[in-house]
């Protein structure tokens, strides 16, 4: 038996990623002074989101989980919480549409500030300096001053994080999400796009179903399901002095939750078995996310299961595989095959982002809209062809109007990068891609949901 689980545990362990903090007696006093913070986000939903997730499993709810790749301390503003919340509304509402199932709605948002790097320091014109880590750690600008870690981020981190949730309680619960609002959330610079017409017709159709019901007797107003919608948050699980901070015992269950966000995820770059963030994330009973890249052997990720979710509970963990469009066919039939004879309760979600970002002709890294789609689409099919589940999709997006993923319906060129590439770390799918994204994805949804509802032929029944 493993001795007892403690939040400190991980401290014994290698570790990888871990900034380099010029000032360690500085950054203990900001780890305690989290401590006697209040939580983020409540067991209870962390517990329903589980349930939700559960239902994913068992293949009669989709997952939606997306934001962006870094949030930034410059961008924190209203509007770019609006504008991500809307999009994340349009998205949900048309798969929800499609699918004829309930969409779980699970943001990277309101604490995803930490980011791993493939290298620990950055040399530019013959000067080296530690990396960029995501604002909780240190500072964008190519300076010795803004590249040292400064513990005082992670104060920032927390209060950025607890008013970003705030917003999104109030749009959420508020009024902000009412199905009847529907035609309200057409974005200004959709109106032209070839989305914006189905996208009004979709609308249209949603207010003449809540209008006949309206008209059979139904009184909208008694209906808070129709009125509101749960949009819970979650971030990579990376810098574990902050986490450990965050994590408290549940008074109901007695359990260990870690109440910085609701689900939270293990890096690609972080799962070695024996390290820290596998040690740290099993303690908690948090819903996690587990990274799937191309090195992951199937052997592996059994016994990477076998931690991080020994009672197999469904809705615990979701795998979020990120191989790249002209991998996934290869890497991901192996792995289900071995979750399937294993009989391991998970949710399969593809990052159709993380294996797809190349180098434009022009010099950014960018990703392509229809190597995105590809990844999503060959996803898709390896799970119709290994009689698994897709459960869902994590994606990189942003409710503004960016240029940093080529393609979409618009067509963006490698010359239109230039004009609004505003990302922090990776390339966004901009609003216009997300919402062209989730049509294509209704398709996929449609067609499994039409094949579902035929009855099998005689032959095939039994
Ligand atoms: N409450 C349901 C849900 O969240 C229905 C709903 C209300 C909804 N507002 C929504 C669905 C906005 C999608 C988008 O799924
Ligand atoms: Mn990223």
């Amino acid at each position: 038996m493993p001795e007892r689980w403690t939040p400190d545990r991980w401290r014994g362990r290698p570790i990888a990623q871990a900034p380099d903090y010029p000032d360690m007696g500085a950054l203990a006093d900001t780890e305690r002074q989290l401590a006697s913070f209040p939580p983020l986000v409540f067991a209870g939903e962390a517990r329903r989101l589980k349930k939700m997730l559960a239902r994913v499993v068992a293949g009669e709810a989709f997952l939606l989980q997306g934001g962006d790749c870094a949030e930034s301390f410059a961008e924190h503003g209203a509007n770019n919480i609006r504008d991500f919340f809307r999009v994340i509304l349009q998205m949900a509402v048309v798969l929800t549409y499609a699918a004829a199932m309930p969409v779980v709605k699970v943001g990277r948002i309101a604490g995803q500030f930490a980011k791993p790097r493939s290298s620990s320091m950055e040399k530019r014109d013959g000067v080296e300096l530690p990396s960029y880590r995501g604002d909780i750690v240190n500072g964008i600008d190519f300076t010795a001053r803004a590249r040292l870690p400064d513990p005082r981020r992670q104060i920032e981190a927390y209060r950025q994080s607890a008013a970003t949730l705030n917003l999104l309680r109030a749009f959420a619960q508020g009024g902000y999400a009412n199905l009847a609002s529907v035609q309200q959330w057409m974005l200004g610079f959709v109106k032209d796009s070839p989305q914006s017409r189905r996208y009004m017709e979709l609308a249209e159709h949603i207010s003449e179903a809540l209008g006949f019901m309206q008209a059979c007797g139904l009184d909208l107003e008694s209906h808070p399901e129709l009125s509101t919608t749960d949009l819970y948050t979650s971030h990579e699980a990376l810098l574990l002095g902050y986490e450990q901070a965050m994590t408290r015992v549940d008074s109901t269950s007695g359990d260990w939750y870690c109440t910085s966000g609701h689900m939270l995820w293990i890096g690609d770059r972080t799962r070695q078995l024996d390290h820290a963030h596998i040690e740290f994330c099993r303690g908690i009973k948090n819903p996690l996310g587990l990274k799937c890249g191309p090195t992951l052997k199937p052997d592996e990720l059994l016994r990477l299961i076998e931690v991080l979710n020994p009672d197999n509970e469904p809705g615990r963990l979701t795998l979020i595989g990120r191989f790249g469009a002209d991998k996934v066919g290869d890497l991901l039939p192996p792995l289900v095959r071995a979750v399937q004879r294993e009989a391991r309760a998970v949710v399969w979600s593809c990052d159709p982002m993380h294996g797809n970002t190349i180098t434009s002709a022009n010099g950014y890294k960018t990703r392509p809209f229809e190597r995105i789609l590809q990844e999503v689409k060959t996803f898709f099919s390896v799970h119709a062809a290994e009689g698994s589940y897709a459960g869902g999709v994590h994606l990189e997006m942003t409710g503004n109007n960016v240029t940093e993923c080529t393609g979409g319906a618009r067509a963006l060129t490698d010359e239109d990068l230039n004009d609004r590439y505003h990302t922090f770390c990776d390339p966004r799918l901009n609003a216009e891609q997300s919402v062209d994204l989730a049509f294509l994805l209704a398709e996929l949804l449609k067609t499994k949901r039409i094949a579902r509802a035929q009855p099998l032929p005689a032959a095939a029944r039994q």
